[in-house]
């Protein structure tokens, strides 16, 4: 009996792994999610009844545990060597002459691989089994992180022994790679934050480094990084003479590389290989800074060797960034919703790749010391993607150059400002700070809250300084007169305007929680609160224990709940919403009886036939709920075309998952 339950599971972590590695690595799923889950289900009740086969590279151990309470130090067996930069196509051919000249040949192959923007990270795998992650660190010793690494869902928990045939039966072998995070995980992660009265992080490859340093896996596997592998080595070295095929090995063996590299057999294959990657890197979902340049013979490795920091068979070649050198003018305090004060520098404005930049963040008063930055000094700035411009470094201290202290009054309405112990942000703490209110008003008014069209900056300072609006309740008391009086306003924009306003009233209860702006509280908590309470009032009354009892609300977040409706003129602004006719309750009646009775369900992507509002109204015809989020709770996830991380949590929460034909059986249409 026994026997055949470890054989069953067995061979169900086999299946699992092939289609992880299916769907994550390749990109290329052969079965649906539905039967996927139902392997993953199975699995994870024959573990539950059997803990004694339970085993730490089961494809059900991704996420676990609890918070480490900090990350052991870790000696890597070889160092994790770092690379020289080249800037110009003249200094790569000094890289390729002085190569060829220490390897005493006429011609040497060289394979040219993207350049990910990410953190490196050595991999350990003993008998088949991953056993370590660690990060670069200083590149002797780094820390150990494998909790976080196993939530990466590309990285192989186990890699089957038979294909290390390939280059011999080690019991352990170590690859390197790059964890990343995609652009789209990097703006997903950014919209939670910023609703979270969180900071932003600068780019992807700061979120990438900042989710591996986090202590609770389980926010990590939220995160959705990813890692490309392009280095194997067994004792310390490359084993397979080329690196071609170290990178086919890797892949083989089941992970995640990087499908880009080529092998380049004369210095032009190397340059049209760069100059592709010029325009090309802009389209990939991830960013890369640059190409890397690698000796593709790995005996000449040996022989070329290294310097201190660096080896001799690879080079990177870096693309020019988009930076400029300009002098800050200025730094002053910018007020947010929250009332956090971010430090701005005002700059000489100067063109950087097509675009006049005149300001940038300098994120807080931590950054500012770091850099070291003063007012008056010539500074290196940069834009990357999408995001604000920032400060890279100082350039020239300035001989008079004048340090920047945080106002001990708000610069918008003089109010006081808090540093509160231990957090890094300075806080204006009038809630009726005008510089706040227009944060407020803009935030209400987003595509994720209320939704109001139209209402934009230049509108909202107008309505905040012409004393229209006093708070977000206000928006609905404005007139048409009013409106159209104001600049680049004529009455069809102010009528435009109004109709959306009033239709804002119609946003489900989850919309307003989220709207209201309560600390902590983003898109995905406002659901789930929304949910749990189903009214305004039951949320606003909630005791601590009440408001820890909902799913996903921590002492942090009821704390900040109690606070906001605990403070008066919150509490007028609702009664004020409520006088306009904002949703307070939960719109949708929850049917007893129903197919679908008590059944929770999420949507994802686009349905083939049945538009969102269609499905949502079917499914609560039969007495189902429909969610905005994934949690335990969800009985069923309907995936469509182009599904988003909905998809992903159900997976990694084991939720099973139906395509719109599923649905409709469960219907009985
Ligand atoms: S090879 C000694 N290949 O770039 C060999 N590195 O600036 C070093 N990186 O620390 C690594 N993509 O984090 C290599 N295809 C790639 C890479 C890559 C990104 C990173 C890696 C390394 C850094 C060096």
């Amino acid at each position: 009996m026994a026997k055949n339950i470890e054989k069953e599971i067995a061979k169900l972590r086999d299946e699992i792994r092939h289609h992880e590695h299916r769907y994550y690595v390749l990109d290329d799923p052969e079965i649906s999610d539905f039967k996927f889950d139902k392997l993953m289900h199975r699995l994870q009740e024959l573990e539950r009844q059997h803990p004694e086969f339970v085993a730490p590279d089961s494809p059900t151990q991704r996420v676990g545990g609890e918070p480490a309470a900090e990350f052991p130090q870790v000696r890597h067996p070889a160092p994790m060597l770092s690379l020289d930069n080249t800037y110009s196509v003249d200094e790569l051919r000094d890289f390729d002459r002085r190569v060829r000249e220490l390897a005493g040949r006429a011609k040497v192959e060289y394979v040219a691989e993207l350049k990910l923007d990410g953190l490196s990270m050595a991999l350990t795998y003993e008998d088949g089994a991953l056993v370590r992650g660690v990060t670069r660190g200083d590149g002797e010793v780094g820390e150990e992180v494998t909790a976080n690494v196993k939530t990466i869902r590309s990285v192989p928990l186990r890699v089957e022994a038979k294909k290390l045939d390939l280059i011999g039966p080690p019991a352990r072998f170590e690859v390197r790679g790059e964890v990343i995070m995609t652009r789209k995980a990097f703006e997903q992660t950014n919209a939670q934050r910023e609703a979270a009265g969180e900071q932003k992080f600068a780019n992807p490859r700061n979120a990438a480094a900042g989710s591996m340093r986090q202590l609770d896996p389980r926010i990590v596997a939220e995160r959705k990084l990813d890692m490309y592998l392009y280095y194997l080595q067994v004792n310390g070295v490359e084993p397979l003479g080329e690196h071609a095929q170290a990178l086919a090995t890797l892949a083989k063996l089941g992970f995640k590389v990087n499908p880009y590299w080529r092998l380049c057999r004369t210095f032009d294959d190397l340059l049209a290989y760069i100059q592709q990657w010029e325009t090309k890197r802009h389209g990939l979902d991830y960013e890369i800074d640059g190409i890397v340049i690698k000796v593709n013979n790995t005996r000449l490795w040996q022989e070329l060797g290294t310097t201190a920091k660096s080896p001799r068979w690879a080079v990177a070649y870096k693309y020019p960034a988009r930076q400029a050198t300009t002098r800050v003018r200025d730094i002053r305090a910018q007020v947010g919703r929250t009332g956090t004060l971010t430090p701005v520098a005002d700059l000489e404005p100067v063109d950087v790749g097509g675009v006049t930049v005149s300001h940038a963040t300098l994120h807080n008063m931590d950054e500012i010391e770091r850099l070291g930055v003063k007012i008056g000094d010539t500074v290196l700035i940069q834009r990357a993607g999408e995001v604000i411009p920032q400060v890279v470094k100082v350039v020239k201290h300035a001989p008079d150059g004048r340090e920047f202290v945080m106002p001990p009054k708000c610069p918008a309405c003089g109010g006081e400002v808090h540093r509160a112990e231990g957090e890094v942000a300075y806080r204006c703490v009038n809630a009726a700070c005008p510089a706040r209110l227009k944060e407020s008003l803009l935030y209400f008014a987003g595509r994720r809250a209320m939704n109001i069209d139209g209402l934009g900056e230049a509108l909202v300072d107008q309505l905040v300084d012409k004393g229209l609006v006093h708070d977000v309740a206000d928006l609905y008391s404005l007139t048409h007169k009013q409106l159209a009086d104001l600049e680049r306003m004529g009455d069809k924009s102010a009528q435009n305007l109004l109709d959306e306003i009033a239709n804002s009233k119609q946003a489900e209860l989850a919309r307003v929680i989220f709207a209201l702006g309560i600390r902590f509280v983003g898109e995905r908590t406002g659901q789930l609160l929304a949910d749990h309470f189903g009214s305004l009032d039951r949320l606003a009354k909630a005791s601590e224990e009440e408001l820890l009892e909902a799913e996903e609300v921590g002492p942090r977040v009821a704390e900040a709940i109690q606070e906001f409706f605990h403070e008066k003129r919150n509490r007028d602004v609702i009664e004020k919403l409520r006088k306009a006719g904002l949703q307070f309750e939960q719109k949708r009646a929850r049917k007893a009886e129903g197919k679908l009775a008590g059944k929770q369900f999420v949507l994802t992507g686009t349905l083939p036939t049945c538009s969102r509002d269609e499905a949502t109204r079917l499914i609560e015809e039969a007495g189902g709920r429909v969610m905005g989020s994934v949690s335990k709770r969800t009985d069923y996830v309907v995936v469509g075309a182009d599904p988003g991380s909905k998809l992903d949590k159900a997976r990694s929460l084991g939720v099973p998952t139906l395509d719109e034909a599923g649905l409709m059986k469960l219907l009985g249409k």
